[in-house]
């Protein structure tokens, strides 16, 4: 079946979703395609701290009354190492920023509530998706829906928001493009456990063993993470040597004891950084994941797909509005600016707070580092800025 529209958005994760969303409240025509079932676009687990900047864009949006009610706002967060915490106050630092933890799956639950209102098209488990004719004027998406029919959009536009595996990046010729990439040689251990948090913040802790860090999902259930070798299994880790490892490598002085309970999920997650370049090439634009990894140190990842929006929705509004391509050409251009100072964190983050084992020297390096950084207010200052989130280059339209 053959079908028209002006932008065909691939991916129905948070970047396309909120793309088709910021479209739609122009008045520009979307279908968004994704290879997932809804079920499992609407549950899988992910960071969320939201950076103000992402929540701004989501409240442009309409999409950000369901946040403002159930997420925690967080002013600080503490710093551990050396079996000591210290609280970085976020707000008195910044004197402005502060994040709001709110999983990325509530955020992509809101804007497909939103979309289901608009009544905008959207197509779960499509597969064989091959965006074709991107140098010409009127690219064509084909692909097969649910039930193995063909189809085939023609549109003004595509918007490769199909993460890391999708077809989008491959389909940019490889004679055009760069890639960056880094491994890390260390992995994440998380597990969701039913006990309550001891803190109302973010802890992150150093440890000779290895990073560790305490996060939340609610009052009842704690979010929390080890360093782990990258080829190691979860069947390596039974519960009772995750707790024992986690009290471990967060315990601090006069700081109470993790609480302990029944782990509902267990998961290990590979930590790279990765950008492509360019992010656009003829009528295709990238965006998201499609486009860079960071790894899940700073939780940048939903902020940096968010802030590229912001760019490639006001390329688009531009364009359909006042007949100005100039926005949308320079999206590539603009978005990496702010995707490199991003990496530069999440990278910075990272080798900051995790242990290399046998790296002797590079371990007193990194606890001099961290002694300057709690010892420096300016220093404190400058790692909240990018902590709390950059400003976002694109502007908002209604
Ligand atoms: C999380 O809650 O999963 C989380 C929060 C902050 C981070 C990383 C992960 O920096």
């Amino acid at each position: 079946m053959k079908s028209d529209t002006q932008v065909a958005i691939i991916g129905a994760g948070p970047a396309g979703l909120l793309l088709g969303r910021l479209l739609r409240l122009s008045g520009i025509d979307n279908v968004i395609l994704e290879a997932r079932d809804r079920h499992y676009v609407e549950n899988r687990l992910r960071a969320g701290l939201l950076e103000q900047p992402t929540v701004d864009l989501l409240d442009a949006a309409g999409t950000g009354e369901r946040l403002h009610r159930e997420g925690k706002f967080h002013e600080g967060f503490e710093l551990r190492f050396g079996g000591r915490s210290t609280r970085i106050d976020m707000r008195e630092l910044t004197g402005r920023a502060i994040t709001i933890l709110y999983p990325q799956t509530e955020v992509v639950k809101d804007l497909l509530a939103a979309r289901d209102k608009t009544g905008d098209p959207i197509a779960f488990e499509v597969s064989d998706v091959t965006p074709e004719d991107i140098e010409g004027d009127r690219p064509t998406v084909r692909y097969r829906d649910a039930a193995g029919v063909a189809h085939e959009i023609r549109a003004d536009f595509i918007a490769g928001c199909d993460g890391f595996h999708g077809v989008c990046r491959p389909a940019i010729p490889a004679s055009l493009t760069k890639t960056f990439l880094r491994d890390y040689p260390f992995a994440w251990f998380g597990i969701l456990a039913d006990a309550p948090p001891i803190s109302d913040e973010l802890i992150y802790a150093h440890h000779i063993r290895g990073f560790s860090m305490h996060s939340m999902r609610s009052d009842k259930v704690s979010r929390l993470y080890l360093q782990v070798a990258p080829d190691d299994t979860i069947e390596n880790w039974n519960d009772e040597r995750i707790w024992t490892e986690l009290q471990l490598r967060m315990g601090s002085e006069g700081s109470p004891r993790l609480n302990e309970g029944p782990i509902l999920h267990k998961s290990i997650t590979p930590m790279r950084s990765f950008v492509t370049e360019p992010l656009q090439h003829g009528r295709l634009f990238l965006a998201g994941d499609a486009a860079h990894i960071v790894p899940p140190t700073a939780a940048k990842g939903l902020n940096l797909a968010v802030a590229d929006v912001s760019v490639l929705s006001d390329g688009l509004i531009t364009f359909y509005k006042h007949g100005d391509r100039s926005v949308l050409d320079g999206y590539s251009h603009l978005a990496l600016q702010r995707i490199w100072r991003a990496q530069e964190f999440s990278r910075a983050m990272t080798e900051l707070l995790h242990h290399v084992p046998g790296q002797e020297f590079d371990e007193r390096l990194q606890r001099a580092r961290l002694e300057g950084l709690v010892a420096s207010r300016a220093a404190m200052t400058t790692f909240c800025e990018n902590y709390t989130g950059l400003p976002f280059a694109g502007r908002i339209h209604h």
